[in-house]
This record gives structure tokens, sequence and C-alpha cells, in this order.
């Protein structure tokens, strides 16, 4: 069994540190390891053409439009495919991921035919590593843990996380011993289940968490509805002896990770499509009137 650890910060950084550290641990536990920096890897942003999802809904192979050898994208996807297990790292850039992680994780649609098909036979797991200079960190773990959950075929098999805070310079968290001992354990955390194959109960960490389902801390106001905003479940919070408490009305089955919401996203996607092509002269015609109003400004 093999784990993939990404790191998506500075070489010899705090990312690449605690993901080798937990790849140590990994490896103690007896899967093979493997590491890889994204600064190492050009990878060309996704230019929304939308190729990749058209072919997906028609029943093809996914595919991207940007040709394999104008980056290294292909060679990721070959990597990420392989691993049977995620150490996903990440510094915190403007309170959320840095950018070349979500690039990669954007481009991601170009393979997600074969990546769902591999997850199909057998599933994949991963653990999540973000690190902010200071505690200006509020979007970085939602977001980490989606991009881990679409490493895993858009499944919720999540099974750690560590948010580190307050670690400005590159290498600083190489003082901290406890938490190098944390990210060793995260490893190990993640190889036991890749081992073990638990699809059913993956998630081993023990951070503050809100939603029982993604294991996230965050709660959004949608539609009059306060919302769990990965898993879009229905939240009630109420305040018993000065203490919040959160029940949930809406159950794991009907959440966006579920067979039923990707059937509703799936759904949705279709019917912007048809819209798309019923309106096509109309969208024309009074596209027209803005296309000739102000030329872009080119660099
Ligand atoms: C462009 C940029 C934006 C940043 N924004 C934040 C931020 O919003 N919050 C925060 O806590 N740290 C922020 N940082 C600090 C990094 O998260 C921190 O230095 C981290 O240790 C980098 O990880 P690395 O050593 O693995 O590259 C930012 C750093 C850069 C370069």
């Amino acid at each position: 069994m093999k784990i993939l650890g990404i790191s998506a910060g500075r070489r010899s950084g705090n990312c690449e540190l605690l993901t080798k550290q937990a790849l140590k641990g990994a490896e103690a536990a007896g899967c093979e390891v493997q590491f890889l920096r994204l600064q190492d890897f050009k990878i060309l942003p996704c230019t929304g053409c939308t190729a990749c999802i058209t072919r997906k809904y028609s029943g093809l192979q996914s595919a991207c439009t940007i040709p394999d050898d104008a980056d290294d994208y292909a060679k990721y996807v070959d990597l990420v495919l392989e691993a049977d297990g995620f150490i996903i790292a990440a510094p915190c850039y403007n309170l959320t991921v840095a950018g070349r992680m979500l690039d990669a994780n954007n481009r991601k649609h170009c393979f997600l035919t074969q990546l769902k098909e591999r997850c199909a036979a057998q599933p994949k797991f991963a653990a999540t590593i973000g690190v902010g200079g200071s505690d200006w960190t509020n979007f970085l773990m939602p977001v980490l843990n989606f991009v881990a959950n679409e490493h895993c075929g858009s499944k919720l098999n999540l099974v750690d996380q560590i948010l580190v805070e307050n670690n400005s310079e590159p290498g600083l968290v190489i003082l901290d011993d406890q938490l190098l001992d944390r990210a060793y354990k995260l490893g190990e955390n993640v190889a036991g289940v890749v081992l073990a194959q638990d699809a059913a109960h993956p998630y081993r960490g023990d951070s503050e968490e809100v939603c029982p389902l993604c294991h996230g801390s965050h709660l959004q106001l949608y539609h009059g509805k306060l919302i769990c905003p990965t898993c879009n479940t229905v939240a009630h919070v109420t305040e018993e002896d000065g203490k919040i408490v959160i029940t949930w009305e809406t159950p794991a089955e009907l959440s966006r990770w579920s067979e039923y919401g990707d059937k509703l996203h799936m759904g949705a996607i279709r019917s912007g499509a048809q819209r798309f092509h019923q309106n096509k002269d109309a969208i024309q015609e009074k596209a027209a009137q803005l296309r000739g109003y102000l030329e872009p400004v080119k660099p």
C-alpha cells in the first residue's frame, strides 16, 4: 500500500517537514511512501473550457484540452491514481489554501472518471496538514479537507487533520516536538486505515469539530438555514447550560457526498447545459450587446 505525501509549501518549509514526518509514521506502520513538492511541478490552471465535464456527462472518459506536454499535470495524475492514501499539506495564503494546491485540484475533473473507477474498486484515504504564519487561517482547513476528499474520488475519506498556526518562517515547526509526534501519529493513522481498508469509520482525528460527517468546524447561513458548507447538511443550534448544542436535520444519505447528493449535483449541471443549448441564439444575441463594449486590457 502506497501513501503519497503532497506539500504545497516551500522547499524545506513547514508543510514539507511535517509531511515528511507524517510519512515516516506511515512507513513505520507498514506502507510504502512517496513525497512530492507541488512547487516542483508546473501545473497550468484550468481554463474553464468544460470539455472534461461535457465528456463525463456524455458517458465518455474525462480528458483535458491542455496537452499533456504543456505541463507536468499528467505525472501528477499518475501519482494520484497509483496512491492508496494521501497526506496533503498546504500553507495558508490569504485565509485559505495556497493557490498552487487549488490549481492542481481544479484540473482534477480531467481524470475524474479514472479516479472514481479506481476509488470504487478500492477506496483511497487522506489526511491533511494546514500551516498558517498567524491565526488568520479561517478558510484553510475546510478547503484543504475538501481537496483531500476530492483526491479520494469525492468520498468523505478523511482520516486525520492538523491545523498549525503561528509558524511563519520556513522550518519553525521543527522546534515543536509535540507537533512532530502528532504529525508522525497522523501518518500512522493514515497507514492504519489504508491497510485495514476501514472505509466505514476512517476518521481518527481529534480537532474541534461541528460536523460529524466532514469533521469541519464551520457553519454557513444559507437561504435562511444554517448549513455545514462542506456537506450541505442543515444544522440547528441551541444553547443548554451555557454550551452550544448542534443537532443535524439532514441525514448523511442526503449530504453533498452521498449518491443522492451526487445525482442532485449532476442534475444541476445537466439542467444548466440544457438551458444553454435551448437558448444559444438568445445568448449570442444578448451577449453581443456587451461583447463589443470595452476591450480587455492586455498585459
Ligand atoms: C502570499 C502569502 C499569504 C499568506 N497568508 C497567510 C494568511 O492569510 N494567514 C496565515 O496565517 N499565514 C499566511 N501566510 C504565511 C504562511 O502560511 C506561513 O509562512 C507558512 O508557514 C508557510 O508554509 P511553508 O513553510 O510550508 O511554505 C501567507 C504567506 C504568503 C507567502
